[in-house]
């Protein structure tokens, strides 16, 4: 099965490669498609299948039987979209070359951030190993953690690489505006260049605590955070401890 969403979305000499163009292969593959990012009609939950024959009567009876169907107005925009002439498509591959140069430059910027340029669709990938774990020059302990620190205090929303098997990288999306990208690289170097968080070593100190005492965990990560915040942690610590075990302790 190969999907092929992004088909159109490549930049430079760059060219998508389609299962499909094997020889013998049409009896053997199913080609997949979506309205959402060549025809940017993202929400109109409209895309198509390319199999054979026997294999799309079957298809249709398994999905009529369990999802609904595209409304009549997303299929005639689709129908639209796919006979026209199409000039939308170069003129949005442009647009995001040029937000794909904005935000690799951004990125680039951050001391310790690379980024390479994506050959197509519009996801950068930087590695951003060299600002994880213990050393000086961390901002997180790991890319998930990173991905939460820069949501919470920078405003920007990414993906950790974990969730695509390559932990040391984040993914970013630049099917926004370039004010927004401009915006995000800004948000995302100062926060790279400011002290780490306030809450970064309790948060830490909060881990180990968490696996010695099943107790504390019930309280929470924000009720931990308070507790470790305070000048006399332990003391404050103990003394929320003895609060739950005699079963007095409230959330607050
Ligand atoms: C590789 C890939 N395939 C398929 C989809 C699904 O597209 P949609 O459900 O919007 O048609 C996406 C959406 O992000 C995608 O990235």
């Amino acid at each position: 099965m190969g999907d092929e969403c992004y088909s159109h979305f490549t930049y430079g000499n760059n060219k998508p490669f389609s299962v499909a163009s094997l020889p013998d292969s049409k009896n053997h593959v199913i080609i997949i498609g979506s309205m959402s990012k060549t025809f940017a009609m993202t929400g109109w939950r409209l895309g198509y299948t390319l199999a054979p024959a026997e294999l799309v009567t079957a298809t249709v009876k398994l999905q009529s039987q369990s999802t609904s169907n595209p409304t009549s107005i997303a299929q005639y925009a689709a129908l639209a979209a796919m006979t026209g002439p199409m000039d939308s498509v170069p003129a949005m591959l442009a647009e995001y070359a040029r937000r794909r140069r904005r935000i690799v430059d951004g990125l680039n910027a951050i001391p310790g951030i690379e980024c390479g340029e994506p050959g197509g669709a519009f996801y950068v990938f930087p590695n951003i190993s060299a600002r994880l774990g213990t050393g000086p020059n961390a901002l997180a302990k790991d890319c998930s953690e990173l991905a939460t620190l820069l949501l919470e205090k920078a405003h920007v929303a990414l993906v950790p690489g974990a969730a695509f098997g390559a932990p040391g990288y984040l993914r970013l999306s630049y099917a926004t505006s370039i004010e927004r990208i401009e915006e995000g690289c800004v948000a995302s170097r100062s926060f790279s260049a400011a002290p780490l968080p306030r809450n970064f070593g309790a948060r830490a100190r909060f881990h180990v605590c968490r696996s010695n005492d099943d107790n504390f965990i019930a309280s929470g990560d924000r009720y931990a955070y308070v507790v470790f915040r305070r000048r006399a942690p332990l003391a404050v610590a103990s003394r929320r401890k003895l609060n739950l075990a005699a079963g007095r302790h409230t959330r607050s």
